[in-house]
């Protein structure tokens, strides 16, 4: 596979159908400012309106322009945190809410797509989990029971997953999980929105937010959104400087999408035990199957070549399913993990009592940001929900200390990079379409040198908490290793926590 030398795209981002509203150029005011136009923003503005409150949602692109135009959107209650981790972090009780919120969820999509007449191929169909190596029928015997004991009683184990091209060995089976197109989904959200009276502002960058009897959001043009309530659903918040983040980590997450012999895959949705692992499913176009491989996750920022994650996930597909075919489209994308598996939904720890955030997808971010509606919806209108406690931003979940501290270490030690030499020590080194970070006496520059030969220079210093970037060779992009900002070429800001760019040299 060649190296991108633009950002990649995903399948799912040429849908029909208009993603862009126009841009806030007034003041306004609302029940509910939404900030942020992905599965989790959109999900709750239309529960907000559905019950008859004012919602404005802005956001900084297109709708469905984040992380849920890159996902391979996938509907589980089989959660990329096993049930073993998850029964042993949160307890009997926890684990069955667990499940039952992400039931809940695809359930919820489902009605969704009815109710508002959405076609976005909504598909019910079986997940199945399978391993390789010695330790992977007792790790399997553990998954079900824990499945069975958190109340998904129809998860059963088989000899094999049905599929002819490889021989699995013992896999678990997870009835009723679904997938969908998931621009297709929310474009057709969105339009629902407007249809009930939400508005939906996109190019609408929000630079600052404050809670309190009269909530205030303001643009980067200085138009503000006055509101009884703020929802944060940023992916990563923008408002929450530090405490979220020592609880959650960014990953870079490869995806692609092979031509394969319609009907030679059994439909299904299929996940490895390894760490990180892989999952597949199948996406039909135009007479054909493409079958959609992702994984090899790692840190963001802290790779140094991401195009041979491309490689090795093509190689695993391609092992498994010799029929696939030629590569029609390969993307990436960011996963927030969580140090205990499950998203954070809820009041915004330290903040005002009408400031609420979601974020930490840990994977199944289509899920969360589901459930995600569902639940602050109840919070803002004051009506009791048993799963606010579980997804409590502000929780501190004992058994996960170790995660805990692990990631923090992590995040101290890049702290390092301000001290050490650059990975260039002349621009001149650099070719066109190529980028560095140049050591100059106590600063560090982050320079790219575009298609046409110019030189840019930016303060390499990530505006969050001042770690410093690196170059994502795949995306073409500056990626912060500490909590995941992401920044253009040119040091625009794309993906917070950081709300501004990388200040120009
Ligand atoms: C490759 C990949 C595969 C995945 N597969 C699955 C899967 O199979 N199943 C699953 O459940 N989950 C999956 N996930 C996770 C899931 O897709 C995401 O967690 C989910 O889409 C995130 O939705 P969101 O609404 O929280 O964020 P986003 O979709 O990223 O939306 C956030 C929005 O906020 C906007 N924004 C950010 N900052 C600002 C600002 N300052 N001002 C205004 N707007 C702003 C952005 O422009 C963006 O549109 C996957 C993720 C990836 C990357
Ligand atoms: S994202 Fe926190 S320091 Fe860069």
């Amino acid at each position: 596979m060649t190296p991108h030398t633009s950002p990649t795209t995903s399948l799912w981002m040429k849908a029909p159908g208009n993603a862009s509203r126009a841009s806030l150029d007034h003041d306004t005011t609302a029940d509910v400012c939404i900030v942020g136009a992905g599965i989790a923003g959109l999900t709750t503005a239309w529960k907000l309106v559905c019950d008859g409150r004012t919602v404005v949602v802005l956001d900084a692109g297109d709708i469905a322009g984040g992380e849920s135009s890159r996902t391979t959107a996938q509907l589980v209650n089989a959660l990329d945190t096993r049930y073993t981790e998850l029964e042993r972090l949160h307890g009997a009780s926890g684990v069955r809410l667990a499940a039952e919120s992400h039931t809940a969820a695809i359930a919820e999509i489902e009605a969704i797509c009815q109710q508002e007449q959405i076609a976005c191929d909504f598909t019910r169909l079986d997940g199945f989990l399978f391993g390789t190596g010695d330790e992977v029928s007792a790790l399997l015997n553990s998954e079900l029971a824990a499945a069975h004991r958190a109340g998904l009683l129809d998860v059963e184990r088989l000899p094999r997953v049905p599929v002819t091209s490889f021989n699995s060995g013992p896999c678990l089976r997870f009835p009723d999980q679904a997938q969908i197109h998931p621009t297709l989904y929310l474009k057709g959200l969105a339009a629902a929105i407007e249809r009930r009276g939400g508005r939906i502002f996109t190019g609408t960058h929000v630079d600052a937010i404050h809670g309190g009897a009269s909530a205030l959001v303001t643009t980067s043009t200085g138009n503000r959104v006055t509101a009884g309530a703020v929802v944060v659903a940023t992916n990563t918040p923008i408002n929450d400087v530090l405490v979220i983040h020592t609880k959650q980590a960014a990953y870079r997450t490869y995806v692609g999408g092979l031509r394969i012999p319609s009907g030679s895959v059994a439909r299904g949705l299929y996940w490895d035990t390894l760490d990180p692992f892989h999952y597949v499913r199948l996406h039909s176009e135009a007479g054909s199957d493409i079958l959609i491989v992702g994984g090899e996750d790692h840190k963001t920022g802290q790779e140094g070549n991401p195009t041979d994650r491309f490689e090795r996930l093509t190689s695993w597909a391609r092992e498994r399913f010799p029929l696939a075919q030629d590569l029609v489209q390969s993307w990436s994308g960011q996963v927030i993990q969580s140090i205990d598996g499950l998203a954070y939904i809820g009041r915004n720890p330290l903040d005002e009592e009408n400031v609420y955030i979601v974020t930490g997808d840990s994977g199944n971010g289509m899920t969360h940001g589901t459930l995600a509606g569902i639940l602050l919806t109840d919070l803002i209108q004051g009506r009791p929900n048993p799963w606010a406690p579980l997804y409590d931003p502000s929780r501190i979940t004992s058994g996960a200390a170790l995660e805990f501290a692990r990631e923090n270490v992590n995040v101290a030690t890049q702290y390092a990079t301000l001290l050490t030499g650059g990975d260039i020590s002349s621009a001149a080194e650099l070719l066109p379409n190529q980028a560095g970070i140049l050591r100059e006496g106590l600063t560090k520059t982050a320079l790219y040198r575009d298609a046409e030969g110019v030189l840019h220079a930016l303060d390499a210093t990530c505006p969050h908490l001042g770690c410093i970037v690196a170059w994502n060779i795949s995306e073409n992009t500056w990626d912060c290793p500490c909590h995941g900002s992401r920044f253009s070429p040119l040091g625009k800001v794309l993906n917070g926590p950081a709300v501004k760019g990388l200040s120009r040299r």
